[in-house]
């Protein structure tokens, strides 16, 4: 508790150590915390083979009894949204499934709703790669098929994605999440929701969208890996940030209600500008492939698993976010974060 006997030999006249020696002071100079509250759940519902998503362990496949007894718990744990991924039963070169007001998000949906009601914001994500056969976010020109230099339609796309939008309101969503880095659809997804009748549901955009290899295990669990060649060429490059500002204001001007970058660990530096330069809420996405890379080393002793989880979430508050979103939200709230408020973490 004491520094040496207290004496000043050296005639030391900073010591940033006096504030970090008794440990209610260390509470009371805690700048981050982070809270159940500022989580967001990303959560997999499927119409076929539910069960363990192997590349990402301790998330599943729901069937939709799954989902919302999952989605129960984690609002009792005061996490206030979910983010709902759809794996359908059938895939086609259209991503039909993606808009079909019978499909699995739909279905999954309402039934949410109906049981949860305003205690949930349920946020639908919006993209066409979970619906294509070839895994890609959009309709492709078909000139490309089995080429690899991919060319996605962009237009043709976006009235798919506002298409979907609108279902998705429609069935209940509370907040609407386009993830495909088509141009324009932020403006075209409101014109749709205006339109029909949705003006009040707001639109949380996906703004910067980096081409990372972080959503390696996400695209096993929603088997939505591209078939053929990649997504640089609508996602961005990692090596921009200038570029994610004129992405983020491009949808501000659009109509986003909240932006996001994405993903999360690699690009703090972008949330902090991002935190910076505009004042809608900003969320961040930390990813499945951060999420594995650290489960793997718990699993292989090199990492405690609960300071870990509450680093990294805090380093993402920090940086600036306000939402987080994160598969680790359940354990954070039920197992971690009692710790943290404690100080023992
Ligand atoms: C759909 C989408 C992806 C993620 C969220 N929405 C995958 C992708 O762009 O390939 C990734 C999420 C994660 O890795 O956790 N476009």
């Amino acid at each position: 508790m004491v520094n040496n006997s207290g004496a000043n030999r050296l005639n030391i006249r900073h010591r940033p150590r006096r504030i970090r020696q008794h440990p209610q002071l260390r509470r009371m100079t805690r700048e981050t915390m982070v809270t159940p509250a500022d989580l967001i759940y990303p959560l997999f519902v499927t119409a076929t083979e539910p069960g363990p998503i192997p590349s990402l362990a301790g998330q599943e496949r729901h069937t939709i009894d799954s989902l919302c007894r999952e989605a129960e718990a984690a609002s009792q744990l005061g996490i206030p949204a979910i983010l709902l991924f759809g794996i359908p039963s059938q895939k086609d070169e259209a991503g039909s499934g993606a808009y079909d007001p019978d499909g699995i998000v739909p279905r999954a949906l309402q039934r949410l709703k109906s049981e949860m009601g305003s205690s949930l914001v349920l946020i639908a994500d919006v993209c066409l790669c979970e619906y294509t056969s070839h895994g890609h976010c959009g309709i492709l020109d078909a000139e490309c098929a089995g080429r690899n230099e991919v060319l996605v339609l962009n237009d043709e796309t976006v009235e798919l994605l506002a298409r979907a939008s609108v279902v998705y309101a429609a069935a209940g969503a509370d907040l609407i999440a386009p993830s495909d880095m088509m141009d324009g659809r932020i403006g075209a997804i409101r014109h749709a929701l205006d339109e029909n009748g949705f003006a009040e549901t707001p639109i949380l955009s996906y703004a910067a969208k980096y081409c990372s290899a972080f959503y390696g295990p996400f695209r096993d669990a929603a088997d939505s890996a591209p078939r053929f060649g990649d997504r640089r060429g609508y996602q961005m490059d990692p090596a921009n940030r200038r570029e994610a500002i004129h992405e983020v204001e491009l949808d501000i001007e659009e109509g986003a209600d909240a932006i996001m970058v994405k993903p999360a660990l690699a690009y703090l530096d972008v949330i902090r500008e991002a935190r910076h330069r505009f004042n809608l809420p900003l969320a961040a996405y930390n990813v499945s492939g951060e999420y594995a890379m650290l489960k793997a080393a718990v699993e292989k002793g090199w990492l405690d698993e609960d300071r870990t989880i509450t680093e990294v979430l805090t380093s993402i508050k920090r940086a600036g976010a306000d939402w987080i979103l994160t598969y680790h939200a359940r354990e954070y709230a039920e197992r971690i974060f009692p710790k943290v408020v404690s100080a023992d973490t």
